[in-house]
């Protein structure tokens, strides 16, 4: 077990935030000046420490590169008007993250190098926490087999590291989504529960399809009939239909368990819309669009946090919605950006002082 104490700290000499200016910021392209890192080797996690972001070197044989023992978390922190500094939801990204290493054969990481480790580096890069509107510090923490050995089998060795990254918005605008037909993102028994890098791998071609005939992304559906929806890109969908929010059911392990996923349907609740955890098909939600019903379309996701969709196509079949009239998506964005900048009381324990 590491304590707070051995964590061992090396700062850089001159903070490269004296050449960037933390407004307008795009998504995942700034890393900080620090990172935090920490090996697996010999069945325990030593060498935690924070030190000047950096490349790293490895063999070619490294084993993550040739069978994808490979997972991360996405999660941000906020600075309030004064100053404050806090975490969105960590431990419910630190339980997540070992829930994707035992589904990847990957040891766990303990609380004390995870959450404290995470929160030490914050500390020491906390100027580089924007104050914007839609801004925040991208936490990505991650960790990969780092044997040099090229049977298949699991590695022996692994490293985590957390970097950070000051970032904007990731959508600009509402998109617009092709309900995909023949790839698959998750099937029962693979590993679409888990946040691996598979995950996002597999998923690029079928963007790219989706890219060349004017959509931003795909609705996933499922292996076998290609008609019961799981996902959106790579976030979480909701649907709000005649008032209900209806959202896919995670317990066929196809689904991630988004944070935002869980924060958006809290906060749902909290403002009396019926939540529904279930199935639903693209036959059903066509049907509801025919008969005027579905109200509002959105994915949820740490990266996003609310992503709108203004348009769905399935075959011949588009539809459309006007996101400027919605009042659901923007009324509970408006409740996490309140939690999020501690203008209101954080009821749900969500924010993780620094
Ligand atoms: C998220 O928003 O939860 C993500 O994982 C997005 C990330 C892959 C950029």
């Amino acid at each position: 077990m590491v304590a707070a104490a051995d964590i061992k700290i090396e700062k850089i000499q001159v903070s490269k935030l004296l050449e960037l200016s933390l407004e307008n910021l795009p998504f995942g392209r700034y890393f900080t000046d620090h990172m935090l890192e920490a090996d697996y080797i010999n069945g325990e996690w030593t060498n935690v420490s924070i030190r000047p972001y950096q490349a790293l070197s490895f063999e070619p044989a490294l084993s993550a590169l040739h069978y994808g023992q490979s997972i991360f978390e996405g999660i941000k922190a906020y600075k309030t008007e004064s100053g404050e500094a806090y975490i969105f939801r960590p431990q419910d990204n630190f339980i997540r993250f070992n829930t994707s290493a035992e589904r990847m054969c990957m040891p766990t990481v303990p609380e004390e190098i995870f959450i404290e480790g995470m929160r030490q580096l914050i500390e020491v890069d906390k100027d580089w926490i924007p104050n914007r509107k839609d801004h925040s510090l991208y936490i990505r923490p991650f960790m990969f087999s780092t044997d040099a050995f090229l049977g298949v089998r699991p590695s022996t060795t692994y490293k985590f590291l957390v970097i950070l990254s000051p970032s904007g918005p990731y959508f600009a605008a509402p998109m617009k989504i092709l309900v995909e037909e023949n790839y698959t993102r998750a099937a029962p028994g693979g590993v679409g529960f888990s946040k691996n890098a598979g995950n996002y791998g597999g998923s690029l071609i079928a963007a790219r399809k989706a890219n060349e005939i004017g959509y931003d992304q795909v609705l996933w559906t499922d292996a076998f009939e290609h008609k019961w929806l799981q996902e959106v890109g790579m976030m979480n969908v909701v649907f709000i239909i005649d008032g209900i929010a209806v959202t896919p059911s995670l317990e066929e392990g196809t689904i991630l368990k988004g944070v935002t996923r869980d924060s958006v349907l809290t906060l749902l609740k909290k403002r009396g819309i019926k939540v529904e955890e279930r199935r639903i098909s693209i036959d059903e939600l066509i049907e509801a669009y025919k008969a005027g019903k579905v109200q509002e379309v959105f994915g949820t996701g740490t990266a996003a946090t609310i992503a709108p969709i203004k348009e769905m196509k399935y075959k011949d079949t588009i539809m459309q919605f006007d996101t400027d009239k919605w009042t659901i998506a923007p009324a509970i964005k408006k409740d996490m950006d309140d939690i999020k900048s501690c203008a209101v009381a954080d009821e749900n324990g969500w924010m993780f002082k620094i």
